[in-house]
């Protein structure tokens, strides 16, 4: 087996990471210890190649694969694979399924969901004043926070706000129809559950339906003084349209874990706005030590012809 691995769009961005590739290399060959391992751009003759593992690849490059069986992402989204232009409609693409991932991205929401409805911030804001005033408890029970995408991420998501006593409901473009979850599908009823959210939780794969989705008409059907908080895409969110929300208090805060230019630019109006968390595209950082034996997995699962889960969808985009 001759797998390929292309990380980073350019040598710069390549060098970035550096760990990654080095992490990912010593899974694959631990678990495989006879691979043949070709890193981009020292990939040898091009025809050899039978699996491509990539992240942020150089556009175009793939093509030059003539006999490559299958793509594996090695993130969750897709977006940055399947808009190359380039890119052959016939090779299969897995994406990372993980739920060590999953855990990630569920402490993540918690942390801020928790972080919002408790008013972390006010508390820190008391203690500067060293002001001792008691007060009754920022509940839970009022607030309904709203999760956009319910796919194997959002799912888990749900789940554990819910377990912790927070009420959810979801949207997504087909009806789910999960017990123990109100949810709410496509765009008739789109307006519907954003006039039911509080905070807005965008976990939604990017596609051109779902681009700039986070808009002024979507924040301005949100409940008053509502939060959002966005773990999908930069492209999902128009950034003007977030800056006059919070401004006109319509939003009263933004937790952003991903941006449309990363890294996010050093006089980005997001790094010091009082209004907004920034945090570098960390919700869910993939584990080479567990997404690897998943893509290989699947992988000999697809040559045998045999059904995975985690297979891109091409005609949906995700
Ligand atoms: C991270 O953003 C991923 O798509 O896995």
């Amino acid at each position: 087996m001759v797998i390929a691995l292309l990380i980073g769009r350019d040598e710069k961005e390549k060098k970035s990471y550096d760990w990654f590739i080095e992490d990912i290399s010593r899974q694959l060959l631990n678990l495989e210890p006879s691979l043949d391992l070709r890193i981009w751009p020292d990939i040898g003759k091009t025809a050899d190649i039978d699996f491509a593992l990539v992240w942020r690849h150089p556009l175009g490059a793939l093509k030059k694969f003539p006999h490559l069986k299958c793509i594996g992402s090695l993130s969750a989204g897709v977006d940055h694979l399947i808009t190359d232009p380039e890119l052959s409609k016939e090779t299969p693409i897995l994406r990372v399924m993980d739920p060590h991932m999953a855990n990630d991205i569920v402490q993540y929401v918690l942390t801020y969901v928790l972080h919002d409805v408790k008013r972390v911030s006010h508390w820190e804001q008391r203690q500067k004043k060293k002001i001792w005033a008691k007060q009754p408890p920022f509940n839970f029970g009022d607030k309904t926070i709203g999760i956009m995408g319910l796919g194997f991420l959002g799912k888990k998501i749900a789940e554990a706000l819910q377990f912790i006593g927070l009420n959810v409901i979801g949207w997504s473009s087909s009806r789910k129809n999960f017990p123990h979850l109100k949810d709410f599908a496509g765009k008739e009823e789109f307006f519907d559950f954003l006039s039911q959210t509080d905070i807005l939780v965008c976990m939604l794969p990017l596609t051109p339906a779902t681009k700039n989705i986070l808009n002024h008409d979507t924040f301005s059907q949100l409940k008053p003084n509502a939060c959002l908080i966005n773990l999908g895409r930069g492209e999902h969110l128009l950034e003007k349209d977030l800056l006059a929300a919070l401004d006109s208090k319509k939003l009263h805060h933004a937790y952003l874990d991903v941006f449309s230019e990363e890294p996010l630019p050093s006089d980005h109006p997001f790094w010091e706005h009082p209004d907004i968390h920034v945090t570098p595209h960390v919700a869910s950082v993939t584990q080479p030590k567990t997404a690897v034996p998943q893509l290989l997995k699947a992988y000999k699962k697809l040559l045998n012809g045999e059904a995975v889960v985690n297979l891109v969808d091409l005609k949906k985009g995700y």
